[in-house]
């Protein structure tokens, strides 16, 4: 079992979505330990994206994920981290309406910018971001 981190961005929060996605988790097969809506400050974002702080997207990337509330969730699975970011789908949109129709950034999100979702990309990112978000006791 493998736990993963995923933030049902603003723009998803926005257009009512998070009950679908959360949904979509659970129908395949993942377990909820955590769950939680918040608003992130901006130093909090910054924090949470410090690995892309030499980005040129770097400031819009905080800029979008501080413009409105976000939901924040711990999923476990077998292979939670790679198969949650096949069933989020590429980075950008766009592209995930081509390649990838049935993802969730290619059914709620816009572009590579506003892409509905975060999850984590790697057991060494998982375990920076989900003690980021909930304390030892927030998760089940
Ligand atoms: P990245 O880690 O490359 O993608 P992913 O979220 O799929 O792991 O980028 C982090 C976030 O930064 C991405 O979800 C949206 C934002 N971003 C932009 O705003 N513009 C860009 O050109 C890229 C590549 C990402």
């Amino acid at each position: 079992m493998e736990r993963t981190l995923i933030i049902i961005k603003p723009d998803a929060v926005e257009k009512g979505a998070i009950g679908k996605i959360l949904d979509r988790f659970i129908q395949e097969g993942f377990t909820i330990k955590a769950l939680k809506m918040f608003r992130f400050t901006k130093e909090q974002a910054q924090k949470f994206y410090i690995v892309h702080k030499e980005r040129p997207f770097y400031g819009e990337l905080v800029e979008f994920m501080t413009s409105g509330p976000v939901v924040a969730c711990v999923l476990e699975g077998q292979n939670a981290i790679s198969r949650v970011r096949e069933i989020i789908g590429p980075t950008d949109s766009e592209e995930a309406r081509k390649v990838a129709p049935n993802s969730i950034r290619a059914l709620f999100g816009t572009d590579k910018g506003k892409n509905a979702i975060h999850a984590s990309d790697s057991p060494e990112s998982a375990s920076y971001e989900i003690p980021f978000i909930f304390s030892e006791l927030e998760i089940c």
